[in-house]
């Protein structure tokens, strides 16, 4: 598939989506969101890619944020502000609700937006030499695409509090250890380590997978007793597929399962 912004790339079940504006740190202009749109679209209706890694392009940034220029044409307006707010929103929701891992490889800033594109995937990895923040309100604004919403819920509001309120870069292992990275790598050992831990996932039942990526996600919201309805829903679900027999024949015959997604 080819983009103007984007490089989306599909090999051994992965799809590799790059935002690809190095020259303004791949921030995220109109035309970038709605690619990525069309990019997510397209990774869950393509029964070969099993998961999404999404990154940026160049040594610098993963990606600096949405694109300052645009974001003041919308000065002063409040109902157009409140638009492309939500059509980042929805951008990234698609992302969130794809059925299918996701894993953001940080490989430099990831500020604003593109804090908040990373915050939408499944998991996240970055380099040791990547800076991550909220900086909105350095701009006289606050985050819009959907990062005060999913930081409090992956770290916490004391953390979502931090970030937002000072506007602060924070280093990588600062983000690892409040977790909004999961795992962490040598600059030159991030694309290895991202890779093998996606692989890990793909070697896992399909369906489970998307069960559980579900339960959590549809679960965060919910207190514990309708949490652990919903766990039991979805345990009741994957208890009726192949891939369970699959995986407990696999496991007593002293064998690697071979699960078909069903
Ligand atoms: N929107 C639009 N353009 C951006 C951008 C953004 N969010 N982030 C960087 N750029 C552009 C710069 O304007 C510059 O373009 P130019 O060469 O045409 O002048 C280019 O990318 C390189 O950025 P520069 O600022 O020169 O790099 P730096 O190494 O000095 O600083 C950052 C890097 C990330 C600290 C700095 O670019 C920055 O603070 N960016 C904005 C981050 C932000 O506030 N994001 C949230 C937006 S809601």
């Amino acid at each position: 598939m080819s983009y103007g912004n984007l490089l989306y790339v599909v090999d051994g079940g992965v799809a590799t989506v790059t935002v690809n504006r190095p020259d303004k740190l791949n921030a995220l202009n109109h035309q970038t969101l709605s690619e990525l749109a069309h990019a997510f679209d397209a990774a869950k209706a393509d029964d070969a890619v099993r998961a999404v890694v999404v990154t940026g392009s160049g040594e610098k940034a993963f990606v600096a944020g949405a694109d300052i220029g645009e974001l003041l044409e919308v000065a002063g307006q409040a109902e157009k502000a409140a638009e492309l707010a939500a059509f980042g929103q929805g951008v990234f929701r698609r992302l969130e609700e794809l059925g299918k891992p996701s894993v953001a490889m940080v490989n430099g800033f990831a500020l604003g937006g593109g804090c908040e594109l990373a915050l939408a995937c499944t998991l996240r990895t970055a380099s040791t030499n990547a800076r991550l923040g909220l900086p909105e309100v350095s701009l006289g604004i606050i985050p819009g695409y959907g990062g005060s919403q999913r930081l409090a819920r992956i770290a916490g509001p004391g953390v979502a509090r931090e970030w937002i309120l000072t506007g602060d870069m924070f280093g990588a292992e600062e983000a690892h250890r409040v977790g909004v990275i999961n795992r962490l790598f040598a600059p030159d050992e991030l694309e290895e380590g991202t890779r093998k831990m996606v692989k890990s996932m793909l070697v896992k039942g399909p369906v489970a997978l998307r069960f559980g990526m579900e339960a959590v996600l549809r679960g965060w919201d919910l207190d514990q007793a309708a949490g652990e309805q919903l766990e039991t829903e979805y345990f009741g679900k994957a208890s009726i597929t192949e891939d369970m027999r699959e995986g407990m024949a696999a496991f007593l015959e002293k064998r690697k399962p071979e699960f078909h997604g069903r």
